[in-house]
């Protein structure tokens, strides 16, 4: 039996795109639903194996080689810094990643106090431009921070904007565009070198072609 290119792919927000993608790029990828509560998908056919992780988790799988591929978030391959290499700019999963603060304050203290579920990101943003801060770790619903007084801003992601404005929140700075990406184990991207290149050059043909 040919060996199987396993893929990790991201539960949540960006899945349904990516099946899409994967389907246009002729992965028979009709059986993988989130809701099913099933994880790991074999598809015999196309001598793949597909399974559903926690976002966060994905450049983990793919650096130690549990997956040779997998896809994932600009922001969560800027917070996780694990040795992968990104491949592919899927197209897919368009937001920023934004500062944003209180619509109504007009004067921070010095020293920020920031929350945000992306602390790696956030302390080199601002020791960059020579701000210091104080990170807060938050899990999610980080718009809630800065009206129960846990800090001043928020870094987090914005897509619609509608989750800032229905906060009383306003966007302050822009720290990166974000795209989902297709990572690769590092040493499967040697072995696996043919089936690799072919799902590569496969999506690379439908991305942008915005169908
Ligand atoms: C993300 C993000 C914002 C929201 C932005 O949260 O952290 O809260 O979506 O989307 P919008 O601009 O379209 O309103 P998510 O829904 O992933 O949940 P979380 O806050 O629990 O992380």
């Amino acid at each position: 039996m040919m060996e199987l290119l396993t893929i990790a792919l991201p539960k949540g927000r960006i899945l349904k795109e990516s099946l899409d993608l994967l389907k246009k790029a002729g992965v028979d990828c009709y059986k993988i639903d989130e809701k099913s509560r099933k994880l790991i998908f074999v598809l015999e056919k196309s001598n793949m194996k597909f399974f559903l992780a926690k976002p966060l988790d994905i450049p983990t799988y793919v650096e130690y080689g549990a997956a040779d591929l997998g896809i994932v978030g600009k922001d969560i391959l800027m917070e996780e810094s694990r040795d992968v290499y990104e491949l592919l700019d899927m197209g897919i999963g368009h937001c920023r990643l934004v500062v944003a603060g209180p619509k109504h304050i007009k004067e921070y203290p010095t020293n920020l106090k920031i929350a945000t579920k992306f602390p790696r990101i956030t302390e080199n943003y601002f020791l960059e431009s020579g701000r210091q801060v104080e990170v807060i770790k938050l899990n999610g619903s980080v718009e809630l921070a800065p009206m129960l007084n846990l800090a001043d801003k928020i870094v987090d992601i914005v897509s619609t904007g509608v989750t800032l404005e229905k906060n009383n929140l306003t966007e302050h700075e822009q720290i990166a565009e974000i795209t989902a990406r297709l990572i690769g184990n590092k040493v499967s991207f040697r072995l696996k070198a043919p089936m690799i290149d072919n799902l590569i050059n496969n999506l690379s043909s439908i991305i942008g072609r915005g169908e």
